[in-house]
């Protein structure tokens, strides 16, 4: 199997990372509640991976991040922790339905919502942010590169906005956090969201939250939390504060090695790797019949995706054909961005999303390049399929 479609989730895993799952699996007991040594180790593993983690994206603080499941857990801890009725908060078409759905639901409680709006490049002008606030406006939440594009946004702008604003930065990290060198201490960014099985190369099932210090969310889930056992309310200090119930330990202690690896190998050299792999591949699919590349390349600050259509082409039909014929693996159809594919015009069509990883190779790209010509010649705009 070629597999291109990192960004739904990376694939292979360090071996590190399968060795540290296999690992907590079979040494680790319960963190935090209880003195022996397997409950002992676990809180030790958490403990490391939180310190790992915080080291990783720069943030002074290990405490104010939080496991979660994912970026979707994390993105509704953020918004529906933070927002109230009456709050205005703005957002972007480049939004994942992570962010979008919690928004939907806050709306019919009393929250407003202002959308940016992306162009046909999936390119959104932040320059509108400032006719966008109003004087209840709370937050901005975003995504620091498109799902669907790859597409990057001016972060400085908007956490400059923000702070100038004295608004809450919400960034939703799901393709970047592993991919971007954060400095959470240099970067105002308030609240990172982020999962663990893309960039940063961990498990599925594990992800988080950082909390810039000072800011207070409503916990989404209470419960159990291994401190302050007969208070009728849930620990207000970070991390319990966000971590009600049993933490996927297997998940962190795979997520931790993850980091580890990505620390050792070097975050300059996967993004150079990445950044050359999708810039071939770039430049080789657009010169084939019908290809329509959907995203702005001149930006070279791009995630490692390519997304295409070939005219005449259904999207799932054309993934189909290369998962079967071909053995490439790609994600088809929508892609749970449905304002960014309607700015794509591609709500009707869908696309195919190629990403890649740094475990990718040249030679796998050439194939898949192929692979497209022969489809395209097919059943393509000029072939008879
Ligand atoms: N959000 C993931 C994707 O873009 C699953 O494929």
């Amino acid at each position: 199997m070629i597999y291109l479609d990192q960004a739904a989730t990376s694939y292979p895993k360090p071996a590190a990372v399968i060795e540290a799952v296999c690992s907590a699996l079979a040494t680790a007991g319960n963190s935090g509640r209880g003195v022996h040594g397997m409950s002992l180790a676990a809180s030790r593993l958490i403990y490391q991976a939180r310190w790992e983690l915080a080291e990783f994206f720069g943030a002074s603080d290990p405490s104010q991040i939080a496991f979660s499941a994912n970026a979707t857990e994390s993105l509704n801890m953020a918004l529906l922790g933070l927002l109230e009725p009456g709050d205005h908060v703005v957002t972007t078409e480049l939004e994942h339905n992570s962010v979008l759905r919690p928004l939907y639901l806050l709306q019919k409680r009393g929250v407003e919502v202002t959308v940016l709006p992306a162009d046909y490049q999936g390119r959104v002008d932040f320059s509108a942010l400032a006719a966008a606030s109003q004087p209840n406006t709370k937050a901005v939440v975003c995504t620091h590169a498109s799902n669907v594009t790859g597409n990057v946004i001016d972060l400085d702008y908007v956490l400059d906005f923000c702070q100038r604003q004295r608004l809450v930065s919400i960034i939703d990290g799901a393709q970047t956090a592993g991919w971007y060198p954060y400095n959470l201490t240099k970067q105002p960014i308030d609240i990172l969201c982020f999962t663990g099985h893309k960039a940063l190369l961990g498990p599925q099932g594990v992800g988080g939250i950082y909390v810039r210090p000072g800011l207070k969310l409503r916990p989404l889930k209470t419960g159990g939390s291994g401190i302050k056992t007969f208070s009728k309310t849930h620990p207000e200090t970070m991390p319990e504060a966000l971590e009600a119930g049993t933490l996927n330990t297997p998940g962190v202690a795979g997520l931790a090695a993850g980091v580890r690896y990505l620390r050792e190998v070097g975050l300059a050299h996967v993004r150079k790797v990445e950044g050359e792999l999708t810039q071939f591949f770039f430049a080789e699919v657009k010169e084939i019949p019908g290809v329509t590349v959907y995203g702005d390349f001149t930006d070279q600050e791009r995630c490692p995706i390519v997304a295409l259509n070939i005219a005449g082409v259904d999207s799932s039909f054309l993934s189909q054909l290369l998962a079967e014929k071909y053995n490439i693996a790609t994600r088809s159809g929508g892609h749970c961005a449905p304002l960014m594919h309607r700015a794509l015009q591609t709500d009707k069509t869908g696309l195919v999303r190629f990403s890649f990883s740094h475990f990718n190779s040249k030679a796998e790209l050439e194939v898949a390049v192929q692979a497209l010509a022969e489809i395209s010649e097919e059943y393509g705009p000029e072939g008879d399929g």
